[in-house]
């Protein structure tokens, strides 16, 4: 079972052959909406949209450690593959690029992010030096070149807290610190896959220059935001299709 985790821009997948879609409970909480179960070219896929199916969940809301739960140990996902939209610190990862990143730095806090509360059990620290699964990644980077879509293979992903975008200096420490895009909501669902020990990669979606780096330098704009993840989704959807086709 593959588990899609769409976020803004994906709240469905057009090319997914829905059979039903499922309210779950977890021991953390209600995920963001109902799992939606289905296929595509025949592997079997649960699809959940992150902000909820209406958008109405932000990102430091979203109830990371329920999403994740119910996709593993609920519809028994054995791979995640998280679709997210960022903004672009790197010059070469213009607006509508998709890039497979690599690497995480965390800039959240206050969310719940750890299935290892303590209590009666062990206090457990897992292994994070990568923390994206190599092997998916490198599906997806097939995935995008039997497609022929072009993909920026490696990046440092920023996670910021939100749900406001950052200031200009702000991206500007980003980038000191090695940061190639920005996103809210890489973590902590990448730790709390890799805690499960389900393989975990993200597909992202350039949808802006990052604050303060348009050369128009005059803010960042939801209507060429919105027009630019409309089409990059098209292309996510393309990827995925080739991914389920392995
Ligand atoms: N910053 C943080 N998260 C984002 C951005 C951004 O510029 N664009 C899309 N998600």
């Amino acid at each position: 079972m593959l588990a899609i985790i769409g976020g803004s821009g994906l709240t469905q997948l057009a090319n997914l052959d829905v059979s039903r879609r499922e309210v779950v409970r977890t021991p953390f909480g209600d995920p963001s909406g109902a799992l939606t179960f289905g296929s595509i070219g025949g592997q079997s896929v649960v699809f959940l949209a992150r902000h909820g199916y209406g958008h109405t969940i932000p990102p430091h809301l979203v109830n990371y450690r329920a999403n994740i739960w119910a996709l593993i140990k609920e519809a028994k996902a054995s791979r995640i593959v998280s679709v997210a939209s960022v903004g672009s610190i790197r010059r070469d990862l213009t607006p509508g690029s998709l890039v497979i990143p690599h690497q995480i730095l965390d800039y959240t806090w206050g969310r719940s992010s750890t299935f290892f509360e303590g209590g009666a059990n062990q206090v457990v620290h897992v292994d994070f030096t990568h923390p994206y699964d190599e092997a998916l990644r490198a599906e997806l980077l097939r995935a995008a070149e039997a497609m022929g879509e072009p993909i920026s293979e490696g990046a440092v992903y920023a996670t910021t807290q939100g749900p406001r975008l950052e200031t200009a200096a702000e991206v500007d420490r980003l980038e000191r610190d090695g940061a190639d895009i920005v996103g809210m909501t890489g973590m902590p669902e990448a730790v709390l896959a890799r805690e499960l020990e389900v393989p975990y990669a993200a597909l992202c979606v350039v949808a802006n220059w990052g604050a303060g780096r348009a050369d128009s330098s005059d803010g960042i704009h939801f209507e060429s935001i919105e027009a630019i993840l409309q089409a990059a989704m098209s292309r996510t959807r393309r990827v995925i299709s080739a991914l389920c086709s392995d």
